[in-house]
């Protein structure tokens, strides 16, 4: 997708649409630099007719604009002006690419001084959000459809923004945060795309493929898939376990992009791949059990950001790793009580055997303090219980390292793909007890998103580690059931915020 700056649209050539941002105050004053009097004045009339209040998630078309080559003039409403945030920002925002999307425009003029109330925005954040949400609309799940049905996926081919106050020397860096914008919703359409593929599909052995692919297409990105074999041979036999009862073969997937000197230590970004998670034998009810093929969603948030990631050839190292099995009941399953070494050295009572996230997860955490490791990250959708905590809005995230938590927020405040804080008191650390191995995999009955998280920081003791659990915020319910990529802007966000190129 092209885009271009302007500072205003007097004397464009490019036929197009224009889209003027306005309070609910209807005061027209960020026309003026670009309309003339005349048309200013009709526009003024045609609002005092229509029902357009200037409320978010309100619009008005104008056809007929003088002195113009512009197709239309769309009004998109920004509500009250004091009121006027970021997240106001983004709702418009998303307006308007749905407007984009309706109407079928193909050049966009897109007005950013109202829409960043004068600068009070940050405008390089304002342009990597547009970018974000422009480049994001054209995705659409096909995989499994007939493909003849799905024709003309609206791709917007320009966007011109248009501010008053922008030198023609701001276009180099307008191109990197759109450029940042790119890519970043690039990786969330893969994860968004991995996430909506079902379990027929999308196997471990998918997500290797998928690694793999990925793999060719920059030289600084490294792929190693190990087997089920190698994995036994590294003592990865937690993990293995819950893969037993299926036929797909487990694999953990190594993704290493190298951006920078070898001697810089790498941030690791740890995702659970559970291709289907039916509960094995400690069976989960039939109802909505579908939802269970989004249980690599957090495999798919670490392949989307290395996507984005190695698009932006960004200076920094990066290593993901991907634990990937299928959960199933068979007569080979592992049983519940059944006793497993992990590579850690450490025992595992399987209690549950629905609480296999943690049980890939931890064997994938030890390989990974191997890469001496700055942070680890760990995404996983790992508890109901978070749903019921943070709903689904935000991911948990607990962690051994306070610095690396203030990191991560600020990551969730720039990137508005939030997350909230839970506690990993070592009071909570006794609910694992067994009595016949070092660590039960389950807690009792309540706290069930930090007695997880307490099950990973056992093995996560020699380095600086979070962990994000996504079991709300990866996939959205009802109508609009689909993956949300989801935390794919937080982590790029977050490896932006690390990386020497800044
Ligand atoms: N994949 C599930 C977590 C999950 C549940 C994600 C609902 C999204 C929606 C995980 O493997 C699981 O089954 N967790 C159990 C743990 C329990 C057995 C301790 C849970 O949360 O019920
Ligand atoms: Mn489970
Ligand atoms: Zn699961």
């Amino acid at each position: 997708m092209q885009y271009d700056l302007i500072n205003n649209i007097t004397s464009i050539n490019t036929k197009g649409s224009a889209i003027f941002g306005i309070f609910d105050d209807l005061n027209t004053n960020g026309l003026v630099k670009s309309l003339d009097s005349k048309d200013i004045s009709k526009i003024k009339d045609i609002i005092k007719k229509s029902s357009f209040e200037g409320k978010i998630g309100q619009s008005l078309c104008i056809y007929d604009i003088l002195n113009l080559k512009l197709e239309k003039i769309y009004l998109v409403g920004l509500g009250e002006k004091n009121k006027y945030t970021e997240k106001s920002f983004l709702k418009a925002v998303n307006y308007v690419s749905q407007i984009c999307k309706k109407d079928n425009l193909k050049n966009i003029f897109l007005d950013l001084d109202t829409l960043i109330k004068n600068k009070k925005i940050d405008i390089n954040w304002a342009i990597r959000n547009i970018s974000i949400q422009i480049n994001g609309i054209d995705y659409v799940y096909s995989e499994t459809k007939n493909k003849t049905k799905i024709k003309n996926i609206y791709k917007p081919n320009k966007i011109i923004f248009i501010c008053t106050s922008a030198t023609s020397s701001y276009k180099t860096k307008l191109k990197k945060y759109f450029l940042q914008g790119q890519a970043i919703s690039n990786g969330i359409k893969l994860a968004k795309k991995l996430g909506d593929l079902p379990s027929n599909i999308c196997t471990p052995t998918y997500l290797a493929k998928t690694a793999s692919a990925l793999g060719k297409t920059n030289k600084k990105l490294n792929i190693k898939i190990h087997n089920e074999k190698e994995m036994k041979s590294m003592g990865m036999n937690c993990l293995l376990s819950v893969g037993n009862g299926s036929e797909e073969p487990s694999k953990l997937i190594t993704i290493k992009y190298n951006g920078a000197n070898k001697s810089d230590k790498p941030i690791a970004l740890v995702g659970k791949g559970i291709t289907f998670d039916t509960g094995g034998i400690s069976i989960k009810p039939s109802n909505g059990m579908d939802e269970m093929k989004y249980d690599m969603c957090g495999a798919a948030s670490v392949l989307g950001t290395m996507k984005a990631i190695s698009e932006l050839n960004l200076k920094i190292n990066v290593i993901g790793v991907i634990a990937s099995a299928e959960n199933m009941p068979s007569g080979s399953a592992t049983n519940p009580g059944d006793v497993v070494s992990t590579m850690s050295g450490q025992t595992v009572e399987i209690l549950n055997t629905d609480a296999e996230g943690r049980l890939v997860l931890c064997d994938a955490l030890t390989y990974v303090s191997r890469f001496k490791p700055k942070h680890v990250i760990d995404i996983a959708t790992l508890t109901g219980a978070v749903l019921v905590a943070l709903g689904k809005v935000a991911s948990g995230v607990l962690s051994n390292d306070e610095k690396l938590t203030e990191k991560l927020k600020k990551s969730s405040s720039i990137s508005h793909d939030y997350i909230w804080e839970l506690p990993m008191w070592e009071e909570f650390q006794s609910e694992l007890d067994s009595n016949f191995a070092d660590i039960a995999n389950i807690g009792k009955r309540y706290a069930g998103t930090i007695t997880a998280a307490c099950f990973l920081s056992r093995f996560t003791e020699d380095y600086s580690w979070a962990h994000l659990d996504i079991a709300g915020t990866a996939w959205n319910e009802g109508a609009n059931k689909g993956g949300t990529g989801r935390p794919v802007s937080l982590l790029t966000h977050f490896i932006l915020e690390n990386a020497k190129s800044l």
